[in-house]
């Protein structure tokens, strides 16, 4: 019964991971929505339970690897494996390179490439086991084209493709496939913040004029966990109206 199989999203309480989390729950996956933050894991939990369905919330730092591996494997016993990962939480501390000092660089990279790297790790096991496994990095066009300001979020999701594309070689044989998928502007909250200028010049150089939804990732990401999209992996889908090609 693959729609058993459980899916953990992390930075599943807003933004980009919350929609990933409602589209996955709507397909039937039992899912696992983890998040450093409590009030909209909440809030999620009693959104999900007004449509009838329910989540399972997870609220802790991701960077403490110790907990992050022992939750990872409660869960994987608790519920006969982890069939779909999806490596979601990220942040920026964008800064000229000049500017940028040893602890924005550390800060982004230990968010979101170490913390992916040990998820992956933890949830591997039990998916070469079961002969089943769809793990999914959210990247970034910044780690496919570079960004300007972004020099430690550019390297920790260009680093999240390496990670991907090596585990893809390892465990294709076991029925387990690694994908990107780079989102191009997605308006959530942490693109709120970005200066009107910034936003106005992002628009110009995006094909379809228009900057995405989180629905636009979460489809793309339910996509690459069927059961039948086993054929693809260690492959990055840029979901960006065209602005990295
Ligand atoms: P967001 O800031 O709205 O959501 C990120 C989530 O990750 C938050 O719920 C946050 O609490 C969680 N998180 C952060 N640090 C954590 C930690 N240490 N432990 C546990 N949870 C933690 O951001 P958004 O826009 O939804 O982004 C989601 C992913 O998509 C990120 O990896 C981001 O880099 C990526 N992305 C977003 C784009 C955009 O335009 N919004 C563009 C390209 C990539």
């Amino acid at each position: 019964m693959s729609e058993k199989r459980l899916a953990i999203v992390t930075g599943g309480a807003r933004g980009i991971g919350r929609a990933i989390v409602l589209e996955l729950l709507g397909q039937g996956r039992e899912v696992v929505a983890m998040d450093i933050l409590p009030e909209p894991l909440e809030e999620l939990q009693n959104v999900v339970k007004e449509a009838g369905f329910t989540v399972i919330t997870k609220c802790l730092d991701i960077t403490d690897t110790e907990k992050l591996t022992s939750t990872i494997a409660e869960l994987a016993k608790e519920h006969g494996g982890i069939g779909i990962l999806v490596n979601n939480a990220g942040i920026t501390r964008d800064k000229l390179m000049m500017q940028m000092d040893a602890s924005d660089f550390d800060s982004v990279i230990s968010v979101n490439l170490k913390a992916a790297f040990m998820a992956i790790q933890a949830s591997l096991r039990s998916m070469i086991r079961n002969k089943f496994g769809r793990i999914i990095n959210i990247s970034s066009v910044a780690g496919v084209m570079g960004q300007a300001g972004s020099a430690n979020y550019s390297a920790s999701k260009a680093g999240l493709i390496g990670v991907a594309k090596s585990v893809a070689r390892e465990v294709g044989k076991k029925n387990v496939t690694a994908n990107c998928i780079a989102p191009g502007f997605i308006e959530t909250d942490m693109t709120k913040i970005l200066p009107q200028p910034v936003k106005d010049a992002a628009k110009q150089v995006i094909p379809v004029k228009r900057f995405g939804a989180p629905e636009d990732i979460a489809k793309a990401v339910a996509f690459l966990t069927r059961d039948d999209a086993g054929y693809i992996t260690g492959q990055v889908l840029c979901v960006d109206g065209g602005m990295a090609m």
